[in-house]
């Protein structure tokens, strides 16, 4: 096995070992980000979410809550029986579709699916930035047109930024788990093909974690909406 799909087979043990240990390793309450990202969708009109890395599911619940239908994708098989067990109990099942997946690999689904896709601090996990920018190209391919992304990374301002362990580009492990960190520059970059509506800071947790959050809407042309390809862009 080569070194990164080693690194790559540890993190999904580790995070199937942690959900198993800690039934709400997030906590049981939605995150801050998950209620802001709930009111945007209430402005938009999303009725559907395509959730990559839920996790436990704790802003999978506020949405289906909410009257969204959630498709809810994680490659901890711990975590997505968690999160239909629960839907079950809250007699949530018919609003959250939850199943394992690895968003290396493309999308599950056809074009144009979905009104929005939520991440929350998935795209800064052990992921490179081609690997994240395949990410990027396949929620292009199925939101619907003018469909949002909206998501969130550890920052390069966070105080975690730069120990642990360097693996490769701004990727670090610590504490067990490899994390990305971004800068805006990055995520300027790799808004290929959608317009960036909004990209800001927040704080979460007791740590507290840096974050970015980065709205971002499916612009009709790939290229020409690179912020990149833009004059002075
Ligand atoms: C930092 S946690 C965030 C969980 C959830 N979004 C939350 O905020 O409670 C990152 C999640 O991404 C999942 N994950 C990491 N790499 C993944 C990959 N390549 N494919 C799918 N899920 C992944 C992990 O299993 C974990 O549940």
């Amino acid at each position: 096995m080569k070194l990164m799909q080693k690194v790559e087979a540890g993190q999904k043990t580790h995070w199937n070992d942690m959900f198993t240990q800690n039934p709400a390793f997030f906590g049981d309450e939605p995150s801050g980000f998950g209620r802001s990202s709930l009111d945007l969708f209430r402005n938009e009109g999303v009725r559907s979410v395509l959730e990559l890395g839920c996790g436990q599911g704790r802003d999978t619940f506020l949405f289906a809550r909410n009257g969204l239908g959630v498709t809810a994708l994680d490659y901890s098989e711990i975590a997505v029986s968690i999160v239909k067990e629960k839907a079950h109990t809250a007699e949530l099942a018919s609003r959250i579709h939850a199943q394992t997946h690895n968003v290396k690999k493309p999308l599950p689904f056809p074009d144009s699916s979905f009104d929005a896709c939520y991440s929350h601090m998935l795209l800064c996990m052990e992921l490179s930035t081609l690997e994240i920018s395949f990410i990027l190209r396949e929620t292009h391919r199925v939101l619907k047109p003018g469909g949002l992304v909206v998501y969130s990374v550890r920052s390069n301002f966070d105080k975690q930024f730069r120990t642990g362990i360097h693996l490769s580009e701004d990727m670090y492990k610590i504490g067990g788990f490899v994390i990305h960190f971004f800068t805006e520059e990055k995520i300027k970059k790799m808004a290929m093909g959608y317009d960036v509506l909004e990209i800001e800071r927040i704080e979460e947790g007791s740590l507290p974690r840096d974050l970015f959050v980065v709205t971002l809407r499916k612009a009709a042309c790939l290229e020409l909406s690179s912020p990149l390809s833009r004059p002075g862009g």
